[in-house]
């Protein structure tokens, strides 16, 4: 049996939510990680510091109240869990929001959508360019930006749409800020690991335990697995090949774990017109070892999962530890709300190879 202890990770990219589903889903998070970079695409999406430190308090107040009702053993452990925050970015940010960003020890970075990509992302403007004001601040401030990369021209096939974003806006603008420090978002193609690869250290990138496991064949071929539709959408086997071989490599260095863990409620995927999220918290951690250790690179997983993040956004190293066996087993069927809403994870209906224990 293998095993493997690692110094505890991090999750550089997750949608926590907020109320009912914040409550459901906080523990799977806090359970596994030490630290979260939280999405800000909540309705209205968080756009101002004050907004994202309200929202930092009701995560960490949710978290305590969770681990009080369930007492579990490493309770203390678990009740450090930080979050960390981004805004959202529009049109509307002024320059002193900005300076507010770069004093502030919560927010780490700003984050940019195309405008309609994605769960409510209908906010803001969606040309890139529009917003080489604010890169240009950003990059004398050096605020982080992470960027969800997807063409949202209509007429671009939906497989091709980062591919495009990388020629059109994402190429361009980093030759323009070349001193932007930029996370390229759970990249899903080979062309954006070549592009990552290409650019110099100030650009980096996440990649999400589904674009790592599956192809879109997992995703379409004779059945359709709600479960695993997310944005972006998953790619041919070439792709997931890229992504594998770029985060289990010995230089690994410009790549690192975000699992992009984004829940919604049963009949929201299940559904005629379906949202894209994978939840994928509970179970990100096992199935990112699995991979590693189909490439017989575990060696490699705690650089990519507790190290490379850390160390690009300027934190220091977690203290703690955790530790993952081989050993198949099933996961939990569903999570609940306290309404009795059911919440299915991204492996739903599949065995597992790997597990965490704490
Ligand atoms: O599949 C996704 N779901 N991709 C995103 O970028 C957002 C997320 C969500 O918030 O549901
Ligand atoms: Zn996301």
């Amino acid at each position: 049996m293998k095993s493997i202890t690692i110094i505890k990770p991090d999750d550089w990219h997750l949608h926590l939510r907020d109320g009912d589903l914040l409550k459901a889903v906080i523990f799977s998070s806090s359970n596994h990680f030490q630290r979260a970079l939280v999405m800000p695409n909540l309705s209205p999406p968080i756009t101002t510091v004050k907004m994202a430190e309200e929202y930092k308090n009701r995560i960490c107040i949710t978290n305590r109240t969770v681990l009080e009702k369930i007492r579990p053993e490493n309770i203390d452990a678990l009740l450090s869990f930080k979050p960390y925050m981004t805004l959202y970015l529009n049109s509307e940010m002024s320059s002193q929001e900005l300076k507010r960003v770069s004093e502030s020890p919560d927010v780490l970075a700003v984050k940019f959508y195309p405008a309609g990509a994605t769960t409510n992302s209908t906010f803001g403007v969606s040309e890139f360019e529009s917003y080489y004001r604010v890169f240009e601040q950003m990059e004398k401030l050096d605020i982080v930006l992470c960027v969800h990369g997807e063409s949202i021209n209509p007429e671009v096939d939906v497989f091709d749409r980062e591919a495009r974003f990388i020629e059109e806006s994402f190429e361009p603008m980093t030759r323009r800020f070349p001193n932007l420090r930029v996370v390229f978002e759970h990249i899903s193609t080979s062309d954006a690991v070549n592009f990552v690869k290409d650019q110099n250290e100030n650009v980096v990138a996440s990649v999400t335990p589904q674009h790592l496991a599956y192809n879109r064949n997992n995703l379409l071929a004779g059945k359709l697995r709600p479960h695993k539709y997310c944005a972006p959408l998953l790619k041919k086997e070439v792709d997931r090949s890229s992504l594998v071989h770029a985060v289990t490599a010995d230089s690994n260095e410009k790549f690192f774990l975000g699992t992009d863990s984004a829940p919604h409620l049963i009949g929201e995927k299940e559904s005629s017109c379906g949202c894209a999220g994978c939840f994928s918290a509970p179970y990100a951690l096992a199935k990112y070892a699995e991979v590693f250790s189909a490439e017989s690179k575990l060696e490699n997983l705690e650089k990519f999962a507790s190290l490379n993040g850390a160390k690009f956004y300027g934190l220091p190293v977690n203290k703690e530890k955790i530790n993952l066996v081989q050993k198949n087993n099933i996961p939990t069927d569903f999570f609940m709300t306290e309404k009795g809403e059911k919440i299915v994870s991204f492996v739903h209906g599949e065995a597992l190879d790997w597990q965490v224990v704490n």
